[in-house]
């Protein structure tokens, strides 16, 4: 929870507001770029297959949301360990930054933990976009002059109607020689770049290519703003009675408290809000035991990544577990009505009345026998699994709301009316 933010998240907001409905030519880029499954190792993901703008932005596909949420990369077997997360109102993230209050507040940065930090190129998604491309559990190319090539010379030049050379001019060509190129269809190539200059072009373009894509990520194609919440807010549509008393159960502070961390930025009703306030918490989500990396995986989230860096590195024991707080926008966005969905960041819930319930419960009910019980056998059995990691979890926001079960319906219903239309 955070209120010092609201000033330079108003100001990020107001540009995004202000985009022309229409892509511009560099965003219209950036979707090509984004939607383009050859720029994978087997020719078989893009961004889209796991931030599908069908799905708000997450993945569409049905079994891996089902269980354990991560879903497989290019190369069939390999797995990362954390859901896809909404790739939509990331933008509005600031670059990783910390503020000082009664102890140091990390804000900002992309990726669950932060560490796409928008330090390199002065945007959080810009940095994060160049990550994808050479993980190798995700689209796992070797290199980044196998993106640059691609991008440069589309393998499908009619799914590119506005070309690299059309952004970033006709001298942002050159080729890639083809002892490269030869070697980016497969995984697990080796390749060295010994030219400098050579080399000094390719992060150049690369650059470049994520910083398209993170404008077309920024377009009000991907951040419309257009739910029934924006709608009333607007004054141009209405919420039925319970999703106003949902409203009211999820800003106030004696009821559920959402607010506090899922902000309504900048002022409130009158203004877009994002739902969150880019820190991070560790509310005590449980094992997902079929996460690909083991029954018993956790994550460490922030403070894995404060470790590894020397100015944060002496506040990480404090952050362990903490994820960063996502929007709600989209949550129940769905590719057909029944699709499922998993929340949280290692899809251990599949529904909203779930989560609401964990959120107004979890410090009430005892703890499960089984530490592994799924979702749906701890709410049968009325208890909930333990905690990834107990110590650092917050427990002065959530745990014990005291909601009644009307009030988690009406909160639930709140949450549905956030989808874009
Ligand atoms: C195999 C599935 C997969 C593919 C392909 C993929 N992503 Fe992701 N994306 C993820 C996962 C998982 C995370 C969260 C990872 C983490 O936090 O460590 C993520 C995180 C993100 C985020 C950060 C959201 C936030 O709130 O921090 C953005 C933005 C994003 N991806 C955009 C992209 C772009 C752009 C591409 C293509 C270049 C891409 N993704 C390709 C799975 C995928
Ligand atoms: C103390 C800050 C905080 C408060 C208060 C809070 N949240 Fe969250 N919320 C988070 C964080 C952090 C996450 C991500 C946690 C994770 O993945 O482990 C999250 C995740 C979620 C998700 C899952 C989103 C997704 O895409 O997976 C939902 C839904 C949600 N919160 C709803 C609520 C509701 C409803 C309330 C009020 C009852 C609430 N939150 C109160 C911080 C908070």
């Amino acid at each position: 929870m955070l209120h010092t933010i609201r000033c330079a998240t108003a100001a990020i907001m107001f540009a995004g507001a202000a985009a022309a409905s229409d892509l511009s030519p560099v965003e219209t880029l950036g979707k090509a770029i984004f939607f383009d499954t050859s720029l994978s190792a087997n020719g078989n993901q893009s961004c889209a297959s796991c931030h599908d703008p069908a799905a708000g932005f997450t993945s569409p596909l049905a079994d891996f949301n089902a269980a354990g949420a991560v879903v497989e990369g290019s190369v069939p077997g390999r797995f990362g360990n954390r859901k896809p997360p909404s790739a939509a109102y990331a933008t509005f993230s600031p670059v990783l930054h910390h503020i000082d209050d009664d102890g140091v507040t990390i804000v900002g940065g992309a990726f669950l933990d932060g560490r796409a930090t928008g330090k390199k190129l002065g945007s959080a998604i810009a940095d994060q976009a160049q990550g994808p491309f050479l993980n190798p559990d995700e689209m796992a190319l070797p290199h980044a002059a196998c993106v640059v090539a691609k991008v440069l010379n589309p393998a499908d030049p009619a799914a590119y109607p506005v070309r690299f050379t059309d952004v970033w001019g006709a001298d942002a060509a050159f080729d890639v020689p083809a002892e490269i190129t030869a070697r980016c269809d497969g995984p697990d190539a080796e390749i060295t770049i010994g030219d400098e200059a050579l080399s000094a072009r390719i992060d150049a373009a690369f650059d470049r290519i994520a910083i398209s894509i993170a404008r077309f990520e920024s377009s009000e194609e991907v951040n419309p703003f257009s739910s029934r919440f924006d709608a009333w807010v607007a004054g141009t549509g209405t919420l039925s009675e319970q999703e106003l008393r949902g409203f009211e159960v999820f800003e106030a502070e004696k009821k559920g408290n959402c607010a506090a961390c899922h902000v309504l930025t900048p002022t409130g009703r009158e203004q877009h809000a994002v739902f969150t306030d880019w820190t991070f918490d560790n509310l005590g989500v449980p094992r997902n035991r079929d996460n690909p990396q083991g029954a018993d995986y956790v994550d460490p989230g922030l403070g894995a990544f404060l470790k590894t860096d020397p100015v944060y590195a002496a506040y990480a024991d404090d952050v362990m577990g903490a994820q960063q707080v996502p929007t709600l926008r989209n949550l129940n966005k769905r590719v057909s009505p029944d699709a499922p969905k998993a929340y949280m960041h290692n899809g251990y819930f599949k529904t909203l009345e779930g989560v609401v319930h964990f959120y107004n419960t979890r410090d009430v009910l005892p703890r499960c026998a089984d530490p592994l019980a799924s979702e749906a056998e701890a709410l049968a059995a009325k208890c909930w699994p333990t905690p990834q990691f107990e110590a650092t979890m917050n427990k002065d926001e959530l745990g014990n709301l005291k909601l009644t079960p009307e009030e988690e319906a009406d909160l639930v219903a709140f949450l549905k009316v956030l989808d874009d239309e």
